[in-house]
């Protein structure tokens, strides 16, 4: 299908790209552009930008950039078509072409509704007859009615069909239900049944930030195992990217702090205590992918695992993982329960408060966890603690908070603090280059896996480059160089291939005296290939644009051209490409 350009263009002047990407990053104005941390790579300090004034967005630290339509397939991950009707629907626009319509969005739109009303349904049967036993078993659990209002907490009847037979009559088919994992099929002796995935169970809501029910868990009423049926995977649900309860969390951040435990219960009961700045896990490992996404929300993360064996494996698992995020991390030392949800109601919400309030952060709690592998009462022990140590140290990223911990193991262990402080900057710098490396490993293969060639693929040399981009980003901003620089230029002196492919649209398209706006380009190039035309859009709407300007960049490309310098593209150093942009962007 391609889609009717007068309707791009009306859905770009409705579309409001601060109010499309705001739910999912925190926005602060710096006069015209809006910044905020990138929801696309992780970062400590905003290099993610939006221009209103061309309803568009880039981030400088990874590259990620287009118009709004491209912001919706990325963060939604939906192909370009159902981002376009995704936004259609939001602004109240119609699509031009209305027909037969099973793509994606459609399905996905099935699943959110058929869960919602399964959400309903499990809820009235927990308030009805058959959801006795359940209700009398969450109560028992010290919840609330409030509570399990609040969270639309249900019951699964124990049948094989309920839900099946109740949506069927809202007109859901069994492969639709299938596709939301609330109902699963069984072949037997050639005979095809179908029947609910949960039964006999409490049932929890998992309910995304915008409202929408995308999952749910259900428990047993006692101690049979499995304890958890959840939901798998479907079309709108990926549990290693979802939290649990950030749709309430997120509106009461407490100082840019969430309480991150590992258990359903545990995050109801740290609610109904007040802890409204809980979430939890889905049942699986901590993610990067959800660190992200507590860092577009928080600054800091209390770790509130259970104190077993698992639970701190599983913390020590998760620090780095948050601190990779940019977060800052706490580590609560559990004592008079399990759990979040056990001690609240064996001690009460204070002795909770307070365990917050000495929470270790993440260099102490490190700090115990080398202690106690060693024995330091022998001077091998000593040695090696203080070795794990200085790695330890060299991961705080406060000056004075080495210097703190650096005069603590002085004085415990009589050494020479400077010596330390030494040691811990050479771990720092190896620190500092295997970061360095990993980012670049990471960044190349985000572009390989999304089949993209590194920035600028195919420049034989940095000024063709630099000029290519210069003047590619003034005639974006200025349609009526077109016809003055025509037939100086053409599309193959461009050294970078997607230069001369840009060139190309631009001028066919420019002298067919059709509009060049940026999202009419969409049809012509990828998202990541948009991300780049974005940049050069933008760098262009800041900096001075003059003929004059056009013609010495052509002038460049041209000598370029004809071999006046090669460089291999492959030996530009990561410095090297960095600089090229940051000398552009001046
Ligand atoms: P309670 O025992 O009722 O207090 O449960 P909880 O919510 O505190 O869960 P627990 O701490 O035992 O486990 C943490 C999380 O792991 C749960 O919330 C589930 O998401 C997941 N989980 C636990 N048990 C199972 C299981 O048997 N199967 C699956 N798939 N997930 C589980
Ligand atoms: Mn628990």
């Amino acid at each position: 299908m391609s889609l009717n350009e007068d309707f791009l263009l009306e859905l770009r002047e409705r579309a409001d790209i601060v109010s499309v990407v705001s739910p999912y990053v925190n926005l602060k104005r710096s006069s015209k552009t809006y910044v905020g941390l990138c929801p696309f790579h992780s970062e400590k300090t905003p290099s993610f930008n939006v221009y209103p004034e061309n309803n568009s967005f880039y981030c400088f630290g990874c590259g990620a950039g287009g118009s709004v339509i491209t912001f919706v397939c990325r963060i939604e991950n939906l192909d370009y078509i159902d981002a376009v009707k995704s936004l259609a629907r939001k602004f109240g626009l119609n699509m031009p072409e209305d027909g037969y319509d099973d793509t994606l969005s459609r399905r996905r739109g099935r699943i959110l509704s058929a869960n919602r009303e399964a959400a309903r349904f499990y809820h009235s049967e927990l308030l009805g007859e058959r959801g006795r036993a359940a209700l009398d078993y969450l109560l028992n659990r010290g919840l609330t009615m409030q509570t399990i209002r609040r969270f639309g907490l249900g019951y699964a009847p124990n049948g094989w069909t309920p839900l099946l037979d109740h949506l069927s009559q809202s007109g859901y088919t069994e492969a639709e239900l299938i596709e939301a994992n609330l109902v699963r099929k069984s072949e037997k002796n050639g005979k095809t049944s179908y029947f609910d995935n949960f039964r006999h169970r409490v049932m929890v809501p998992i309910i995304d930030i915008r409202g929408g029910v995308i999952a749910f868990g259900g428990r047993v009423l006692d101690d049979s195992k499995p304890k958890y049926i959840n939901t798998s995977d479907t079309l709108v649900y990926k549990k290693s990217r979802e939290l649990f309860a950030l749709n309430y969390a997120k509106n009461s951040l407490e100082d840019g702090r969430l309480i991150l435990a590992e258990g359903y219960m545990d995050v109801i009961a740290l609610h109904q205590a007040g802890f409204t700045n809980s979430v939890a896990g889905l049942g699986t490992a901590l993610t990067s992918e959800q660190a992200q996404l507590l860092a577009r929300y928080a600054k800091e993360i209390i770790l509130s695992y259970d104190s077993d064996e698992a639970g701190q494996k599983a913390v020590r698992r998760a620090i780095p993982i948050l601190s990779g995020a940019g977060l800052k991390v706490k580590v609560l030392k559990l004592s008079g329960g399990k759990d979040p949800d056990e001690i609240i109601k064996n001690h009460g919400r204070e002795r909770f408060k307070s365990l917050i309030d000495g929470a270790a952060n993440d260099i102490e709690y490190k700090m115990l966890a080398e202690r106690e592998k060693f024995d330091v009462g022998t001077d091998d022990g000593k040695l090696s603690f203080l070795k794990a140590a200085v790695n330890v140290l060299a991961s705080a990223d406060g000056a004075i908070e080495r210097e703190i911990y650096a005069s603590r193991l002085a004085d415990e262990f009589s050494v020479n603090k400077s010596s330390i402080l030494l040691q811990v900057d050479e771990a720092r710098k190896r620190l500092d280059r295997q970061k360095k490396r990993d980012r670049l490993n990471s960044l190349n293969k985000t572009a390989r896996s999304m089949g993209i060639p590194p920035d600028i693929p195919s420049a034989v040399s940095v000024n063709a480059a630099k000029s290519e981009m210069t003047l590619l980003s003034i005639l974006l901003n200025n349609p009526d160089f077109f016809i003055k620089i025509s037939g100086s230029v053409s599309a193959e002196d461009f050294s970078d291939e997607l230069h001369g492919r840009l060139f190309k649209v631009l001028m066919e398209r420019a002298a067919s005296n059709k509009s060049i706006e940026l999202d009419l380009l969409n049809a012509y190039f990828t998202p990541n290939e948009m991300s780049r035309i974005v940049r050069l859009n933008n760098d262009g709407a800041r900096q001075a644009a003059s003929l004059g300007i056009c013609f010495d960049c052509i002038k460049i490309i041209k000598e370029e051209k004809m071999g006046v310098e090669k460089v291999n593209p492959a030996e530009l150093s990561d410095e090297d490409f960095n600089n090229l942009f940051k000398s552009f962007n001046k």
